[in-house]
């Protein structure tokens, strides 16, 4: 049967690589061996998403996104551009361990997430932070380090406030 995904003849995929079904990759995007990505995954441009990453179904990474060897994100989840997923707190070392992102979590621009760190279910990572802890889930954190700020229901309020509000 056809594939049902769109993939850039710009990306360069590794081997072994496992792909759901109606996967979108943008231009030059790097995903490396053994990485497996679920159905209805969009990855952006420019993005390294090295070996043994899984990422599950309908989670979206935007542009110029880094993630590290080892990475295991969830469903639903939202990664904005340029944040950057670790996996070694002492580079060069022999021990690697990557991030963990759990189901509906979104994590904003320029995030720098440390090597081995939960960010919880349904969290929210603000734009511009470094999260050197684990992050609970339901919780929204931002700032250098992030410290929690308020709750994810708080968050949601706020989204449907932004919607409702017109522009101009
Ligand atoms: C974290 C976030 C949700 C907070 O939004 P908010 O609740 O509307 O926050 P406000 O703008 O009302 O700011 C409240 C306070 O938090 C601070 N603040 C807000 N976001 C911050 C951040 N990311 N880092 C540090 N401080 C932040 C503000 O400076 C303000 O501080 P003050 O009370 O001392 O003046 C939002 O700033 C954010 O980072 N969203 C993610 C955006 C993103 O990455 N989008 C990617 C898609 S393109």
């Amino acid at each position: 049967m056809e594939s049902t995904n769109q993939i850039s003849k710009t990306t360069f995929i590794g081997n072994n690589v496992k792909l759901g079904d109606r996967i979108k990759i943008w231009n030059l995007s790097y995903i490396g061996n053994n990485t497996i990505i679920g159905n209805d995954v969009i990855i952006g441009s420019l993005c390294h998403i090295d070996y043994d990453v899984k990422i599950d179904s309908n989670t979206k990474i935007e542009g110029l996104v880094y993630i590290a060897p080892k990475c295991i994100i969830g469903k639903n989840v939202f990664i904005g551009p340029s944040a950057t997923l670790t996996n070694d707190p002492y580079p060069p070392s022999k021990k690697l361990d990557g991030v963990y992102v759990e189901d509906n979590a979104v994590i904003g621009a320029r995030s720098v997430i440390k090597s081995g760190v939960t960010i919880g279910k349904n969290s929210v990572v603000g734009m511009g932070s470094i999260i050197i802890k684990d992050v609970p889930a339901d919780t929204v954190v931002f700032g250098s380090p992030a410290k929690v700020v308020y709750s994810r229901e708080d968050y949601n309020n706020k989204m449907k406030k932004w919607e409702r509000t017109p522009k101009y």
